[in-house]
């Protein structure tokens, strides 16, 4: 486990309660993400599953639903969440990185609240593990902690970066990103929706998918703001 993970399997509780927060952006996700029935879901850095229950709830006849998350507490949480939602969900503590999940094996692969956390290599190993199992006709929802571009983007990265300096916490210091259409469209995805949800953490949600035919895998170091 790493110190990201291990950062948020000892506050799964704590992570939990402030779950309220992201959800007005784990509902639009899921709306725009738009997933039909009989359709394979997996949901990236599941946490304690709010944007699976988004999910499932926004369509109740999912064919399957995989939970992968590396922290072993906080999808033991998300499993009490699923509970009454989703029937037969199934886990996978395991690295975002390095899935042990064949190709293709879904239809709607979502990523919340992780790539803003990660360092640029890494968040573009865990777009990359998200293509290969999307396969060719996939879709792909991701939520980032977001900065909008603008006079309220510079304001809202100022507020970020006195916070920064304040906290002792390594995962808050990380603040907002930037540039996560530019990042999907560096490895070769096309934008299909793009939606800005205001509330504690200002939140970019965006759902993209392959641009028939072509595949391109990359590297994004240097390319994010
Ligand atoms: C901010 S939480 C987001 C949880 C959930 N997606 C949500 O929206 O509520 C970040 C999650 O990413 C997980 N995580 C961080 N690095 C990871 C990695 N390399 N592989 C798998 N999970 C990771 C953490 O354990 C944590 O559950």
């Amino acid at each position: 486990m790493d110190e990201l993970t291990a950062f948020f399997d000892a506050r799964t509780r704590a992570y939990d309660r402030q779950l309220w927060l992201e959800r007005p952006a784990l509902r639009t996700a899921a709306r725009l993400a738009a997933p039909a029935p009989g359709e394979r879901v997996v949901d990236i850095a599941a946490g304690t599953g709010g944007m699976a229950v988004a999910l499932a709830r926004r369509q109740r006849g999912l064919g399957s639903l995989v939970l992968v998350d590396a922290a072993p507490r906080m999808l033991a949480r998300a499993r009490r969440r699923l509970r009454g939602v989703y029937q037969s969900p199934q886990w996978l503590v395991a690295d975002a990185r390095a899935i042990p999940l064949p190709d293709a094996s879904a239809d709607l692969v979502s990523i919340s609240y992780l790539l803003h956390l990660l360092d640029p290599h890494d968040a573009s190993t865990v777009v990359n593990e998200a293509i290969r199992l999307m396969g060719p006709t996939g879709r792909l929802v991701v939520v980032v902690h977001g900065c909008p571009p603008g006079r309220i983007g510079a304001a809202y990265r100022r507020v970020w970066s006195a916070r920064r300096r304040v906290s002792r916490d390594a995962v808050v210091g990380r603040g907002p990103m930037a540039g996560i259409t530019q990042l999907l469209e560096h490895h070769g995805l096309s934008v299909v929706a793009r939606r800005w949800v205001p509330g504690a953490y200002m939140s970019e949600v965006v759902v993209a998918q392959a641009i028939s035919g072509e595949r391109r895998r990359g590297t994004m170091e240097g390319r994010l703001q």
